[in-house]
């Protein structure tokens, strides 16, 4: 089973990193496909813990080839930051590939990302401040800087005055901030060429390649489908496809060499940065999943929002990303709660919906409609068969499957990397 893609099912950080590391001894290729160092995936392994950002989780696991592809946007800085603390610890990062389409944050993607977010005030976003907007614009205006640029100084020196231009009369006039100078910029940029070299190749060539060969190939989303720039809670999202189809334009491969679409959910939700969330918690039950689900952002380290599982948005994930198998994570972070609730659908106004509300306007006064179940008390973190879960956990997710739109193949009871449930094999 040559290829998957692996993506968030709710607003992130529902435990993508660990899914992939988990999948990672039967990997040959792991591709970061979209987004950029605002993702933030946590992987403990025994008694370490690794916190990635730029790079596809699949770094972590000896013989795997780790590729950022066309659809990231990379800080070169960042990534040889990355790279450097990960060889430090003894990770072997030599295999490394980043395509020579991926477009570039630099210095003013992430100034502009800051002044525009204080500009918006109230109708803040909540970014993560890396430039990843930004940068994403200059894509799609044509004014952005891919790294194939930095192998030819004049396209490079040509290309950084025409982004520079409007830019720095923005920031001066608009923003009251100082003007930035193309030398600066360029000399930054050509001061990474002699490594970044060997790394920087046609990445959708060397995939194609190895599918050819059967090799298996991961894809690995960052961000998530609620925050998908068309498919999630526009405007309160990230800039990138984050969902399925993103794989397929973000790194060049074609829908129908996609085998499997895994989707990571957690049994609760949660959420970093502004915008509409229904389930979401204000009283003690959300501090109780800030606090035994350790809540607090991989990346900015900001708290996290809290609230019950939403099976509308589930199932709206499992329909957009064409999900043939769900990982729930976290299983383990509800136990000692008594009943649970679950959204099964929303009231908008005396309206009943079963489905997402198309309207944004209707999903912001969205009212969940909750079923409870009943919890358990047991400590579930040793379980690795589905029936050393309490029966209470057993039909929690057997309820939560059949409101979801695809089966549930593995059960996250904990963050270290055995602690898991698997009912069928993702990859086989
Ligand atoms: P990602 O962005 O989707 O990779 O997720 P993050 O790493 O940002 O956040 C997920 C957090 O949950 C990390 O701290 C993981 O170590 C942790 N985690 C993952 N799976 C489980 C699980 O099943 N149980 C518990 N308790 N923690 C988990
Ligand atoms: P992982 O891959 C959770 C959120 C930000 C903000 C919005 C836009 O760890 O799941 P951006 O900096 O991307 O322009 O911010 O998206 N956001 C994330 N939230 N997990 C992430 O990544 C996120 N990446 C971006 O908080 O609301
Ligand atoms: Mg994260």
């Amino acid at each position: 089973m040559p290829a998957a893609v692996l993506i968030g099912a709710q607003w992130g950080d529902e435990g993508k990193g660990k899914a992939t590391d988990l999948l990672g001894s039967r990997l040959d290729y792991v591709v970061k496909f979209n987004g950029g160092n605002n993702a933030g995936h946590t992987v403990v392994i025994g008694d370490e813990k690794y916190a990635l950002h730029l790079l596809p989780s699949g770094i972590l696991t000896p013989g795997v080839t780790p590729v950022i592809a066309n659809g990231v946007v990379v800080d070169i800085e960042v990534l040889f930051e990355e790279l450097e603390g990960l060889e430090a610890r003894g990770v072997d990062v030599s295999k490394l590939k980043v395509s020579a389409n991926a477009h570039l944050i630099t210095q003013y993607h992430r100034t502009l990302d800051k002044v525009t977010e204080r500009f918006l005030g109230k109708r803040q976003i909540g970014t993560t401040g890396r430039g990843i907007g930004p940068s994403y614009a200059d894509k799609i205006n044509r004014v952005g800087i891919r790294m194939q640029d930095l192998f030819d100084e004049n396209i490079l020196r040509q290309k950084v005055e025409g982004a520079l231009d409007q830019k720095n009369h923005l920031l001066v006039k608009i923003y009251n901030r100082r003007a930035i100078g193309v030398d600066e910029v360029v000399d930054e940029l050509l001061s990474y060429v002699d490594r970044l070299r060997p790394m920087v190749t046609d990445t959708a060539l060397l995939l194609h390649e190895a599918l050819e060969r059967d090799e298996t190939v991961l894809f690995e989303g960052g961000q998530a489908t609620m925050l998908d720039v068309d498919h999630g809670t526009y405007p309160f999202v990230t800039s990138s496809n984050a969902t399925s189809g993103g794989a397929i334009t973000g790194s060049g491969i074609a829908p129908n060499k996609i085998d499997r679409v895994i989707a990571v959910i957690k049994a609760y939700t949660t959420r970093v940065g502004a915008g509409p969330f229904p389930t979401e918690l204000f009283d003690e039950w959300g501090d109780f999943l800030t606090q035994q689900g350790h809540e607090f952002g991989t990346t900015t380290g900001r708290k996290r929002r809290t609230g019950w599982y939403d099976a509308p948005i589930a199932r709206y994930s499992a329909r957009i990303n064409g999900v043939t198998d769900f990982v729930l994570t976290k299983l383990d972070v509800l136990t000692g709660i008594e009943r649970i609730p679950v959204a099964v659908a929303y009231d908008v106004d005396g309206q009943r919906f079963d489905e997402i509300p198309v309207s944004q306007s209707d999903f912001h006064h969205a009212k969940p409609i909750y079923e409870e179940f009943p919890g358990w008390t047991e400590d579930i973190s040793g379980a690795r068969e589905f029936s050393d879960l309490p029966a209470n956990a057993q039909s929690y997710v057997r309820e939560l499957e059949a409101m979801s739109g695809s089966r549930i193949s593995a059960i996250g009871v904990g963050p270290g990397r055995d602690e898991i449930v698997t009912l069928h094999d993702l990859l086989g």
